[in-house]
């Protein structure tokens, strides 16, 4: 379109020089008649010594170039006014009426996998727009296939490497660790291209083996106010710990909770929180390192009840240890939930505190032999308690939900809640009433 508007001024530019080059050559390359072949006669004399017929000739091209004149005018005019149409400092003026939507990239962590393909697809169906959610793939592992697999996108993405592919020196006892070193600097070199490199304000971070739900860019769109206005949000995970087929309520696709436990797996992250650890960031095991006291500062998270992204990827740095027993059962959302246009302010701070103290401990006791057996009477919600590191790591095992705690945070909990689904009826796992704190030794 612009290189179309660039040749039509060429165009006219060319025309307007060539008909004056014409215009010229005919008023005054002319040679005025019975003086042919005189030497010594230039234009000024030819024009002091008129004669009728030159007058009337003068007279009929001053009046061809007046109208010449008039004509290559409205030319330019026409050329000025198309010009305002994509000149962007006039259109970005009060005509535009699209409201402006905040650009989030989304940032995904590559290595060796060619199944990158499938988180790749996935974000590129389901993302609404280019230009809101640019796609930068950062590949750490220089692997061949994966980096063609990539290159296949075309410019559809943004393909990254992160230039520092050496050994990394760790301790002699970590030396079977040292992939999550590898992925400590990937996650350093990445965060700063985007950040500082690419100027953006906020980030989705992506690993390579996820694959994404239909209203992923929804969620995040939805959730950004939120993050950048409460101080003690510190990210948005599209990822629910517990959340197993079964585990989750299906009829509630779209509620969302805070919690104290960092999900990572799908998260959103602002270049204010990336500035603070930055700094800090730990050579090695990211993701618990984000869930220590120093860093959390008691900030929560926003996740879902039913996860918007699921992991496909069994052979990981991790050998799977997780994969088997819960990874692979997290049910992936699968219908569209328009968060933008959803009131979410129940989740602010105080009001959340609130109605979570009042839901929960206002539910009635039960004991886990009553939840096993099924014989919960009435709807819902149920309260289970637990009192030690030991009572929560025996429930939540007997339960099916996930039994570890990092920095004394069990994971998805909230003020020491846990949240799940049974049965068609909504249980708290929780502590005891008057719960202040987390005690960072029950680990
Ligand atoms: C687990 C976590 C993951 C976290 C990682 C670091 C789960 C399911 N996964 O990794 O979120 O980031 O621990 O503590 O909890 N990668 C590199 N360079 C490498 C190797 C891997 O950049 O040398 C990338 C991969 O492309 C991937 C990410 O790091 O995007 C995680 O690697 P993966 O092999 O999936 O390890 P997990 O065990 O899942
Ligand atoms: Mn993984």
């Amino acid at each position: 379109m612009l290189r179309k508007r660039g040749s039509l001024i060429l165009c006219g530019t060319l025309l307007f020089i060539t008909w004056n080059a014409i215009l010229v050559r005919l008023l005054w390359g002319r040679p005025p008649p019975g003086q042919l072949g005189k030497p010594g006669r230039n234009e000024r004399e030819v024009a002091e010594r008129p004669t009728n017929d030159m007058v009337g000739d003068v007279l009929h091209m001053a009046d061809t170039f007046e109208a010449e004149l008039k004509r290559q005018k409205n030319i330019l005019l026409q050329i000025q006014n198309h010009q305002s149409l994509w000149d962007s400092s006039k259109r970005d003026g009060p005509k535009v009426t699209v409201p402006r939507q905040p650009v989030i990239p989304v940032l995904v962590i590559a290595c060796n996998r060619v199944s990158v393909t499938r988180c790749l697809d996935k974000l590129l169906q389901y993302r609404p727009s280019a230009e809101l959610y640019p796609i930068v793939v950062s590949q750490d592992c220089g692997h061949a296939d994966t980096a063609a697999a990539i290159r296949s996108y075309g410019d559809k993405v943004t393909h990254l490497q992160q230039p520092d592919l050496s050994d990394i020196a760790v301790p002699p006892p970590h030396k079977k660790f040292q992939g999550y070193y590898k992925i400590s600097r990937h996650y350093r070199w990445a965060l700063n291209q985007v950040f500082k490199t690419f100027s953006h304000s906020s980030v989705v971070i992506v690993e390579d083996d996820l694959e994404v739900a239909p209203d992923f860019f929804e969620y995040f769109q939805a959730l950004l106010p939120l993050l950048k206005s409460d101080p003690n949000l510190w990210c948005v995970s599209a990822w629910n710990d517990n959340g197993r087929d079964g585990y989750v309520d299906p009829g509630q696709s779209n509620l969302l909770y805070r919690t104290d436990f960092f999900p990572g797996l799908g998260w959103m992250l602002l270049k204010e929180v990336w500035e603070e650890l930055e700094p800090k960031w730990p050579t090695s095991f990211w993701d618990d390192w984000m869930r220590q006291p120093e860093q959390r500062r008691n900030r929560a998270c926003i996740r879902p009840e039913i996860s918007r992204t699921l992991t496909f990827g069994r052979q990981g740095v991790s050998l799977g240890q997780f994969f088997d027993k819960y990874l692979r059962y997290i049910k992936l959302n699968t219908e569209f939930v328009p968060f933008t246009k959803l009131d979410l302010s129940y989740l602010k701070e105080e009001t959340y505190k609130e109605a979570l103290e009042k839901e929960v401990y206002s539910a009635p006791v039960v004991t886990y032999e009553d939840v096993k057996q099924g014989q919960l009477k009435g709807p819902g919600p149920f309260r289970l308690h637990y009192s030690s590191k030991d009572s929560f790591k025996v429930l939540a095992k007997n339960l099916g939900i996930m039994d570890d705690l990092k920095s004394g945070v069990p994971r998805t909990g909230y003020r020491g809640v846990v949240s799940f689904f049974s049965r068609g009826r909504r249980i708290y796992l929780a502590p005891l009433p008057g719960w202040t704190q987390y005690d960072t030794s029950w680990n």
